[in-house]
């Protein structure tokens, strides 16, 4: 059996990781890697296909960035022509990005199965371009391999057939898990006590004012603990635009970190603030406390379980909530259930025994 994963941005290489180790070595199976290259800095992606032990792409798109119709419309005609070469038994994509859900109609317009990992997710805020891709690729997707029982209970109530849906666990914890002891904190470098900081998402930088305040505020709180903030492509771009500069001797900005790097800088955090996805659930498996700049999110098991305050757009509220966690009193929480390393595995299990097809 051919099957052919795609990935193409950041989140994506630490999902796709574990579900190759597991199903490599398999007697049935035989896997192609296909980059569509909508993430193309070395210190986007080619730092983590070394970090994360993955094998180069058979294949690079190289569709680049864009706006999301032209990128997403150059990861379709792109990979039309690849799945009519390779003719792959399954597809499987990952995540919510733009190239998830170009890809997932490529191959429902050409009758060839397609799996979604990490399916299920919402946010139920249709202004985020995350929701439109998982709302699509969920409805077109012929196998669903949720993380929590909430993705389940999500794509039953959206009428997805209850055999098309496994609930398999946690495929970046799968990679959390396996590198968290190569993930060494660089004390000469970092110090001693800090705020870990990473936003992204159009909502908070894309809006001018909006960006302004939060740097405000994260000046403000630098005053009482240093913060280190890699700066996502996205993020830099809209501050040169915007000519501020926020940067004062506590408050770091740094060029976007490895896997690695970043993952013992969450280890060793005070408080991460963030508006990522992933990093919401790592937290959350590490017992860091969370303060998301996000009026809702798609992983609420972080909140109800986890380390995870969603704080809004409320430059007051988080203010607060990391007083609190400076003053000792922040929150503490629980793993979810099945987020044990294992959910690779799981997939390729279901995978290799054809549970997919019906
Ligand atoms: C994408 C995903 C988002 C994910 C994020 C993780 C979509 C809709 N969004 O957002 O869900 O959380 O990745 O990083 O798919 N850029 C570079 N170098 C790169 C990549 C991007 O400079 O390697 C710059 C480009 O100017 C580009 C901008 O960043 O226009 C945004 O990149 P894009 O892929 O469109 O979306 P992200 O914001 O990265």
């Amino acid at each position: 059996m051919h099957v052919l994963h795609v990935v193409g941005a950041r989140p994506n290489f630490m999902k796709v990781a574990p579900v190759m180790a597991a199903m490599d070595g398999h007697p049935n199976i035989q896997q192609i890697l296909v980059h569509t290259g909508q993430h193309y800095d070395a210190n986007m992606s080619d730092i983590f296909f070394r970090e994360l032990g993955l094998p180069q792409p058979d294949l690079n798109l190289e569709v680049g960035s864009g706006s999301h119709a032209v990128q997403t419309a150059q990861v379709m005609v792109r990979m039309e022509d690849v799945l009519l070469d390779r003719q792959p038994d399954i597809v499987l994509v990952y995540g919510d990005v733009n190239s998830t859900v170009a890809t997932a109609i490529v191959c429902a317009k050409l009758g060839i199965p397609v799996g979604h990992v990490e399916a299920g997710l919402r946010s139920f805020d249709r202004s985020m371009p995350e929701e439109i891709n998982r709302l699509l690729t969920d409805q077109i997707a012929d196998v669903l391999f949720t993380p929590s029982a909430d993705g389940d209970a999500n794509l039953q109530r959206e009428g997805v057939a209850a055999e098309r849906i496994h609930r398999v666990g946690n495929v970046m914890i799968d990679t959390l898990i396996r590198l968290l002891p190569q993930a060494s904190f660089d004390a000469q470098h970092w110090p001693e006590r800090y705020a870990l900081v990473t936003l992204h998402r159009p909502s908070n930088v894309d809006a001018p004012d909006m960006l302004r305040q939060i740097l405000a505020t994260l000046a403000q709180l630098s005053l009482d603990i240093p913060i280190i903030f890699p700066i996502h492509p996205r993020t830099r771009q809209r501050i040169q635009e915007l000519g501020l500069s926020p940067a004062n001797t506590h408050l770091m900005l740094q060029e976007p970190l490895g896997y690695l790097d970043f993952l013992a800088l969450q280890r060793h955090a005070a408080v991460v603030i963030t508006d990522s996805g992933g990093i919401q659930e790592e937290t959350t498996f590490l017992g860091v406390p969370c303060l998301t700049v996000r009026e809702n999110t798609e992983r609420p098991i972080t909140v109800t379980l986890g380390t995870n305050i969603l704080v809004g757009q409320d430059m007051n509220r988080l203010q607060e909530e990391v007083a609190h966690v400076l003053a000792g009193d922040s929150k503490t929480g629980q793993i979810p259930p099945l987020w044990d390393g294992r959910a690779g595995q799981r997939i390729a299990e279901i995978i290799g025994q054809r549970a997919w097809q019906f």
